[in-house]
């Protein structure tokens, strides 16, 4: 009786076990990812495209494919640059870029110059085993990008989307006259994003070479 029983709990707590593991499992955020998203690149003062295809692993021409008016001077002014938007660790939408330090470098001037904030300190120090101190000169370094494939109960209309780091100033009224994406869509895609905190990502529907909004594609 008493070895029954035991048994019984034993069955019990596999039951419970599995149970977890397949909650845990239906807890997958994404499966799969898109053929690939858009950073959106604020230009800072001496980066040039020849920098931003290296930082991305984008050649040039694949670059300018998707900006059609980069003007002579891009100093301040945003590129688009595609990259391939994977589900990592079955958990979320992103891509992590190998950068390789410079002298001096640090999480700030990574995510904040770098990267033109299309991370942050935060999300590098967690991908990295480097202290925020010590980061070797010449050493390859994680930088995950976010980024988003659409949302099927939003519209099946966009599956192309364009990472965007707000920048102080840069309001919905702002974004949404920038990219030609109507504001209130641009609200329902970022529910829990302030449009006013001039920092953070939002991610806005975006068109493709040919200058269309690809419609999402249903797996
Ligand atoms: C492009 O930018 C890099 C990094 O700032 C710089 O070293 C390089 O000289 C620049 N190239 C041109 C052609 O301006
Ligand atoms: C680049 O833009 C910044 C900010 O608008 C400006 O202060 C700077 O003079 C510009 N540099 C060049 C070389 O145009
Ligand atoms: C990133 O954000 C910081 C803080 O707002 C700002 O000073 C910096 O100019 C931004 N970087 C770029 C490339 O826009
Ligand atoms: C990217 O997404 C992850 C997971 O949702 C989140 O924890 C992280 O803060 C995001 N990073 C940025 C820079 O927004
Ligand atoms: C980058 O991420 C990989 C995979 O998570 C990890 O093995 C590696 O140690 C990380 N690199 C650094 C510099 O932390
Ligand atoms: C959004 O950010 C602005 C500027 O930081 C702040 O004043 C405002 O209270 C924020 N709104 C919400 C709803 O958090």
């Amino acid at each position: 009786m008493i070895i029954l029983a035991e048994g019984n709990i034993h069955i019990k707590f596999l039951a419970f076990y599995v149970f977890l593991l397949l909650s845990f499992k239906a807890k997958a955020k994404c499966k799969t990812g898109c053929n690939f998203a858009l950073a959106s690149y604020h230009v800072w003062e001496g980066a040039n495209l020849t920098y931003i295809s290296n930082i991305f692993g984008q050649q040039v021409p694949e670059i300018l494919q998707y900006n059609r008016q980069v003007l002579r001077d891009y100093n301040g002014t945003r590129i688009k640059v595609p990259f391939s938007c994977d589900c990592l660790n079955g958990d979320f939408l992103g891509h992590t870029f190998t950068y390789i330090t410079q002298h001096d470098d640090t999480y700030n001037t990574i995510a904040e110059n770098a990267f033109a904030n299309l991370t942050t300190v935060e999300w590098l120090s967690r991908v990295n085993v480097y202290a925020p101190t010590q980061i070797p000169d010449k050493v390859p370094i994680n930088v995950t990008v976010n980024c988003s494939c659409g949302n099927r109960h939003v519209s099946k209309d966009y599956g192309l989307f364009e990472t965007y780091p707000l920048r102080p100033g840069e309001d919905l009224s702002f974004v949404a006259v920038e990219t030609g994406v109507p504001a209130g869509l641009l609200v329902t895609y970022n529910r829990g994003s302030n449009f006013s905190s001039g920092n953070g990502l939002v991610f806005v529907p975006a068109r493709d070479q040919n200058g269309n909004f690809p419609p999402l594609k249903l797996r």
